[in-house]
């Protein structure tokens, strides 16, 4: 296969680079190389034969359509968005900029492709999504493929816009669009911004560990070289016209996946010094529409493409730790660099 990429120096796009690479296909990774990026993600394959590299905003559709053009995908596989909520309310513009003009510019580079007729008979248009599209849940309850869209953040509505989008391509111009909307991600190269990585670093340097409002909210967490599998096999098998959505079937509230982390850190340093690293816990100020629940129901790629998650999230996220732990030089390296905080992360209560 023949993949085009979009957003691969990222967290997942990266592990999707990789995993594509390791299976033999050739790979274009086109990435602006926004502050989320990191070329060190894709350093492992940037030496084979069958990767290549572009430097490029996918908002600028004439380059894409000649890139598209050279290149001759079968798939273009498209993840390059912002996507940090707590950024998209401090300032939505780039979220509006990349994750809807930039995904229309795409759709209209892949559809002139298409009409210069040199794309392959089954070439297929991947549009990568969030279950945030779905909005919040309450106690009870699962995101369906046939859940009705009610995203509550700058971030969720760009990307529900960027959906809407994918869906009137395929209905309007017949372009070969397949879209997956997944849950939360966590593993090695996440930037550290997030969740995960955040709580990890911060317990390594003796620093609050920042739980929004009282941790009850809840997330369904997916290893993310399983949803990576997940990726591959959607955009060589999934049909066009349809939706699979991807999960861990993993839900945890924050806090108690907070918890869990601490207590591999402690299993990981024990020693004579070593504190528990729960009593860096601090409760602050709470998300501005915070959505309380996310649980995908993942029935359907069950089903239709024979994927299940790999790892449970006890064996995924003891490894994400040790990874963190094995791969300072990885987040150090980013943290000298430099890059704006989102103001909510260290607000106090
Ligand atoms: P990320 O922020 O780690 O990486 C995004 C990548 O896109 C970066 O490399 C960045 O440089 C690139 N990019 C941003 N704007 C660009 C532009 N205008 N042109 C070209 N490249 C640009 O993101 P991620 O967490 O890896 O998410 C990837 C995709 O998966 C996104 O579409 C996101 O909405 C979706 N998703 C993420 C999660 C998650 O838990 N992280 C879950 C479900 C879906
Ligand atoms: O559900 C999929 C989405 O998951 C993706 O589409 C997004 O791109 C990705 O960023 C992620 O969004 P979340 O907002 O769920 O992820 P985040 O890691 O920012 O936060 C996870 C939960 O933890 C959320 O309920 C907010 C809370 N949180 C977050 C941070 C950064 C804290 O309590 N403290 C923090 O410091």
């Amino acid at each position: 296969m023949r993949l085009l990429v979009t957003g691969g120096a990222g967290f997942i796009g990266s592990a999707v680079v990789r995993q594509a690479i390791s299976e033999g296909h050739h790979v274009l990774n086109v990435d602006k190389l926004t502050y989320a990026a990191n070329p060190a993600n894709v350093a492992g394959v940037a030496d084979s034969k069958r990767y290549q590299f572009a430097q490029l905003d996918i908002c600028d559709q004439p380059a894409m359509t000649a890139l598209i053009g050279d290149f001759k995908p079968d798939t273009v596989m498209h993840l390059a968005a912002e996507t940090h909520v707590d950024r998209s309310i401090d300032g939505p513009s780039a979220f509006i900029q990349t994750n809807i003009v930039g995904t229309y510019s795409l759709l209209e580079a892949t559809r002139h492709y298409v009409q210069a007729g040199t794309a392959p008979k089954d070439f297929r248009f991947h549009h990568i999504s969030t279950d945030e599209v779905y909005g919040s849940l309450g106690a009870t309850g699962e995101f369906t493929e046939d859940s009705p869209y009610q995203p509550n953040s700058p971030y969720s509505a760009a990307k529900a816009s960027s959906d809407m989008l994918a869906r009137a391509w395929g209905e309007t111009y017949g372009a070969p669009v397949v879209v997956t909307n997944c849950s939360n991600n966590y593993g090695p190269y996440q930037f550290p911004e997030k969740l995960i990585p955040v709580v990890i670093i911060n317990a390594l340097e003796g620093k609050d560990i920042p739980v929004y409002g009282k941790g009850d909210n809840v997330r369904d967490w997916l290893y993310v070289g399983d949803h990576a599998d997940a990726l591959l096999r959607a955009a060589q098998t999934g049909v066009p016209g349809e939706t699979y959505n991807i999960g861990g079937r993993a839900e945890r509230t924050n806090i108690d996946l907070v918890k869990m982390i601490c207590a591999i850190l402690d299993d990981e340093l024990s020693g004579p010094s070593a504190k528990p690293h729960e009593q860096l816990i601090s409760f602050v100020k709470d998300r501005p529409g915070h959505d309380h629940r996310y649980a995908i129901n993942c029935d359907k790629i069950e089903r239709d493409l024979g994927w299940t998650p790999s790892v449970t999230i006890e064996e995924g996220m003891r490894q994400t730790v040790q990874w963190y732990l094995e791969n300072k030089a990885w987040w150090e390296d980013i943290r000298a660099r430099g890059f704006d905080t989102a103001a909510r992360q260290g607000l106090k209560k």
